[in-house]
């Protein structure tokens, strides 16, 4: 008897369709988030859940999901949705979906930080308005590279595939993690004790750290303050790590250059105020979003389902 298996959003073809030959599987007809009540109701006799960064999966929910289901295999990274201890107590293993979005993820922050210094949100401002005057000498001037300071914060998978594609356009880099790296993965770059120290040391300053209880707020009025006059903010991880307050008073007395911002506390209700700002580059959480990285998200989720299932321990237990 195939096990049968909820997936509360839409996948790549080839995910469903593996899905759909190996689970007795329940797919969505319609894309969209779906309530707490919808994905209970779904769950009903399921044996596996796969769930999405979207899904908000509290204690509540879980405390909801039938006795038969024993996984839930996120589709990401990121397990911030997730209460693992909840899922925990209940005897529900966690996975989730690291590495294979790596790249696009370091893609997409060079995108941020190349919009962020070259002021693009202004520049697309200007011909979507048809405001823009034509070619001048000091037309919309930003801030060039070379030689200036890339502060990371979170020097794991994504925040080293940052720092490679970084050191190509010429920044110097500088990292703040738990721990220093061995010497053959710093690369040469500048281990900092603290995000503060990191912080003085940042002409751009670039998140990639998981939303925890102890990260959440870790952008405050205080660290912003250790920044260069005029650095620039870049956030790929989670909104939850900005107070959202501090950033924009800061962009807005112009302390800061700019931002570029892909994530966001309680998406996809960002903020308005971002709106209004004319420093800052904004994406709708699109850091993994390329057809090869989401379809391998889909295919590890289901790798990690397979393994389960057979008896295995999966390589990507996140709890
Ligand atoms: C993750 O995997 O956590 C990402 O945010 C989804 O793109």
């Amino acid at each position: 008897m195939p096990r049968r298996l909820v997936i509360t959003r839409r996948m790549p073809e080839q995910v469903e369709a593996r899905a759909e030959r190996d689970f007795d599987a329940v797919l969505r007809p319609e894309d969209r988030v779906m309530s707490a009540a919808e994905i209970t109701d779904c769950c009903a006799n399921a044996d596996a859940l796969l769930p999405c960064v979207a899904d908000r999966i509290d204690a509540d929910l879980i405390k909801a999901l039938p006795a038969s289901l024993k996984i839930i295999a996120n589709f990401g990274v990121g397990t911030d949705h997730i209460d693992l201890a909840a899922a925990a107590a209940r005897g529900i293993a966690v996975t989730n979906t690291p590495g294979v979005l790596t790249d696009a993820t370091a893609d997409l922050t060079m995108l941020l930080i190349l919009a962020a210094s070259r002021r693009a949100s202004e520049g697309m401002a200007e011909i979507r308005e048809e405001s823009w005057q034509g070619w001048g000498p000091t037309h919309l001037m930003g801030q060039g590279l070379q030689s200036t300071r890339l502060g990371i914060l979170g020097m794991g998978r994504i925040g080293q595939a940052t720092a490679a594609r970084a050191r190509a356009f010429g920044l110097e880099i500088h990292y703040h993690s738990r721990n220093q790296l061995d010497p053959e993965i710093e690369k040469g770059a500048t281990f900092h004790a603290t995000a503060e120290s990191l912080a003085q040391h940042a002409d751009v300053l670039s998140l990639h750290c998981a939303a925890t209880v102890e990260t959440r707020n870790m952008v405050s009025a205080a660290l912003l303050t250790h920044l260069p006059a005029g650095a620039l903010l870049i956030n790929t991880a989670r909104g939850d790590l900005v107070d959202d307050d501090a950033l924009i008073n800061a962009l807005q007395d112009g302390r800061l250059g700019g931002a570029g911002l892909d994530v966001f506390k309680d998406e996809p209700n960002l903020d308005p105020r971002y709106r209004e700002l004319q420093n800052v580059f904004l994406l709708p959480h699109l850091g993994s979003a390329t057809v090869e990285t989401r379809t391998a998200m889909g295919m590890l989720a289901l790798d990690n389902l397979d393994a389960f299932f057979a008896g295995a321990v999966p390589h990507n237990l996140a709890s």
